[in-house]
Formats: structure tokens, C-alpha cells, sequence
């Protein structure tokens, strides 16, 4: 088979990433996608499982931090693009240990513009070195408006600052040396594999197991949510078909304080597991809030709606319902992601709440 592009994901074993990789794998089966991880406690290539036989992907265990590493990586393979995800994604953990989030969000991300540029120098047309960032590089909101690609950068925790800055040393790649590259800030997602010290995954295994749900401060945090697939599709688009030297916010027009959607997520969890209405919701229980708690966060996503003809699908009630599907169906997965360190992490994280 003549390979047409050779594209390098990072972070491909993750949630969104492992998304990404199979939707690559599977509608271009003549790109050859090289997923490079490190496998730390949120990789896990079981997330990859079902698309393990087909012939056009290749795992290659990576440490992004490791220069000599990602060198090797672009000297064994000859990229035509990158789609850069991996990155310390856990707010919380970036409180209680910011340095990893440094080493990985911003070195990584260094690491890799430094190979690309090397590797393309010579010929960087038709090169796409695309970065995946987040809406919390824009900071927190009030109670009105949304973020738009020129919101100011005002990053408020350890995660989005080091997200924030890996988005400038991309921008500086770009405007100083001329590598072709995309930034996308997307909202929170949800959907199948995401690590269960997340938000809605951490709680259907709480209302599974009847252990209480954790609501930072009064529950009144606005997040803008978008299935994770919705995030895989617009990435799928703006690979294709956005403009170098471009930024596009993904969002899913769908604000929810947190107590609103814990709230639904009760509703579809009793019915699911066919307990009497209102037995999860006895469960929710409020918590010390997180430090620096940013408020609200909502984009503006007409840019890619507009000029690319992206748009989110399921609605939120069905996306939750299929998330919550996946999860009971699935427990297998959810043990053996939660027997590792997990339960360390969790008692640290919450015996003091
Ligand atoms: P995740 O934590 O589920 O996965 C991150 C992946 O990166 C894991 O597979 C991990 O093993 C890998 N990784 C971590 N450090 C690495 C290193 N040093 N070298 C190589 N691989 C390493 O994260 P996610 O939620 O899938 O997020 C993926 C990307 O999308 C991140 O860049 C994140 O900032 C961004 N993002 C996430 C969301 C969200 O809601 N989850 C929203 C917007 C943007
Ligand atoms: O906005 C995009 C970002 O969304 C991504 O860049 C991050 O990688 C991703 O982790 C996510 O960040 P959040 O901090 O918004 O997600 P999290 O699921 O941790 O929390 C969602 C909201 O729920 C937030 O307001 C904090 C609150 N929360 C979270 C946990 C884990 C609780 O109330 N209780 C909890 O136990």
C-alpha cells in the first residue's frame, strides 16, 4: 500500500487522543499514524483495543520531556504533520504538584517544535505541526459572554498556564521561523476512556459504587461540554482543511453549573440501574472548593461552524446517557484504570475536603 501521509499523534493513549487515533486509523487507511506516549497513569492503550489488528498505526512508547527521544522519533519516521495532545490535562493535579505540568505542557511541547523544525527546515510546505490547547488559557468568566479566539490569554491555574504558554512557543515557532502551525482551544470533554478524576466519570463510578459526590464549593462553576467524538471531528476538520497560522475554538454551546449536571447525571444513573428516583442524588455531598476555581468558561465556536462547516452532535442528555452506557458496560476498564496509584490520588486529594 502507497502511504500518503505519515502523522505523528502524541498523547494517542489517552481520552481525546485515543479518540483521535482511531478516527484517523479508520477513515484514512492510507495515512500511517505513529501514536507516541509516554504511558503515564492517565495513558493506557486498552483505550485503543478494538483498532489493535489494523495494519496503518504504529505505537511508539515516548517521552516527550526526552529530547534525544523525540529526535530519534523524527529520524526514524518522516512526518508530513503532528497533532500534539499529550500534556499533564488534571487541573487538581497541577495544584498539588505543578512541576510534571511544566516538563511535559511546555518542554514537551518545545521538544517537539525543535524536531519538527529540524526535520522540516528544508521543505516546510505542506507541513502541519497542529497544536491541541484548552478554553482555560482565556482564564474564567463572569456571567456573561464567551470566548473568542481574541480573548486575551489569562491563564489562572498551574495547568492552563503551562497550556498557555506551550500555545505561545507555538505561535513564536510559527511567526520567527516559519513552521505551518494550528492551535484549537477546545471546552471540557466527556465520553468514553476519560480518567475517572474527572468530573463526570469520577462521579458515575461514585454513584455506581454509592460512595458520595464530591461538588467543589456550591456547585455553581459554569463548563461548556462537548462529546469527546464531536472534539475528534473538529480536529479531523481543521487538520484537513484549517488555515496555517489559524486558531479555532471548539465548543458545544452547552453551559451546565456542575450541580445541574451532577443533578441529571443522578437521574440517568437511577434509571439505569433501576434504583428509586432521587437515590443518587442523596449522595451528592459539598466539598472544600479548588483553589482558584475559575467561575465559567464558554466559547464562541462560530469561527470553525462558519468557515469549516464543523458542527456538535449528540445532544448533552443522549451524549451523558451513551458515557454512562459505556462506563457500566465497561467495568472491567474502569477496575484496572482505578487499581493503579488512583487510590493513593483519591484519598490525598479528598480525605481532607
Ligand atoms: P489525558 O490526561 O487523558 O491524556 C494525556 C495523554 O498524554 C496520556 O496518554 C499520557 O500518557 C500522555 N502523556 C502525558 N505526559 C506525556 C509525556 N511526557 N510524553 C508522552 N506522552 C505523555 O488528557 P486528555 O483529556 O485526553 O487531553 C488531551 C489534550 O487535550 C491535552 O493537551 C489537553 O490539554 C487538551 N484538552 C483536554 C480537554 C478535556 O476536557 N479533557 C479539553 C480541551 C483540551
Ligand atoms: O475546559 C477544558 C478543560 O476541562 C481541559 O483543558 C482539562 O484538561 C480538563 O480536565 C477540564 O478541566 P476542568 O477542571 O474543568 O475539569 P474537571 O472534570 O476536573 O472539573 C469540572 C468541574 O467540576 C470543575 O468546575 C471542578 C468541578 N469538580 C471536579 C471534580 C474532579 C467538582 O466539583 N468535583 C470533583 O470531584
Amino acid at each position: 500500500m502507497t502511504i500518503k501521509k505519515t502523522i505523528l499523534i502524541t498523547g494517542g493513549a489517552g481520552f481525546i487522543g485515543s479518540h483521535v487515533v482511531r478516527r484517523f486509523v479508520t477513515n484514512y487507511p492510507d495515512y500511517l499514524i505513529i501514536n507516541a506516549d509516554k504511558l503515564t497513569y492517565a495513558g493506557n492503550l486498552e483505550n485503543l483495543a478494538d483498532i489493535e489488528s489494523k495494519k496503518n498505526w504504529l505505537f511508539e512508547k515516548t517521552d516527550i520531556v526526552d529530547k534525544q527521544s523525540v529526535l530519534e522519533l523524527f529520524k526514524k519516521y518522516t512526518f508530513d504533520g503532528v497533532i500534539h495532545l499529550a500534556a499533564e490535562s488534571h487541573v487538581d493535579r497541577s495544584i498539588t504538584g505543578p512541576d510534571e505540568f511544566i516538563f511535559t505542557n511546555i518542554v514537551g511541547t518545545l521538544n517537539l517544535l525543535n524536531a519538527a523544525l529540524a526535520s522540516w527546515k528544508s521543505s516546510p510546505a505542506g507541513k502541519l505541526f497542529y497544536h491541541i490547547s484548552t478554553d482555560e488559557v482565556y482564564g474564567s468568566l463572569g456571567k456573561e459572554g464567551l470566548f473568542t479566539e481574541e480573548t486575551a490569554y489569562d491563564p489562572k491555574s498551574p495547568y492552563s498556564a503551562s497550556k498557555a504558554s506551550s500555545d505561545h512557543l507555538v505561535r513564536a515557532y510559527n511567526h520567527t521561523f516559519g513552521i505551518p502551525v494550528v492551535i484549537s482551544n477546545c471546552s471540557n470533554n466527556y465520553g468514553p476512556n476519560q480518567f475517572p478524576e474527572k468530573l463526570i466519570p469520577l462521579a458515575i463510578n461514585n454513584i455506581k459504587i454509592g460512595k458520595p459526590i464530591p461538588v467543589y464549593g456550591k456547585g455553581e462553576n459554569i463548563r461548556d461540554w462537548l462529546y469527546v467524538e464531536d472534539h475528534a471531528s473538529a480536529i479531523d476538520l481543521i487538520f484537513h482543511e484549517g488555515k496555517a497560522g489559524e486558531t479555532y475554538n471548539i465548543g458545544g454551546n452547552n453551559e451546565w453549573t456542575n450541580i445541574d449536571l451532577i443533578k441529571l447525571l443522578c437521574r440517568i444513573m437511577d434509571k439505569k440501574l433501576k434504583r428509586p428516583e432521587g437515590t443518587s442524588e442523596m449522595l451528592i455531598t459539598y466539598v472544600t472548593d479548588r483553589p482558584g476555581h475559575d467561575l465559567r468558561y464558554a466559547i464562541d465556536s462560530s469561527k470553525i461552524q462558519n468557515e469549516l462547516g464543523w458542527s456538535p452532535i449528540p445532544e448533552f442528555a443522549e451524549g451523558l446517557e451513551r458515557t454512562v452506557d459505556w462506563y457500566l458496560a465497561n467495568e472491567q476498564w474502569l477496575e484496572r484504570v482505578l487499581s493503579g496509584d488512583y487510590g493513593k490520588y483519591y484519598d490525598l486529594m479528598y480525605s481532607g475536603r
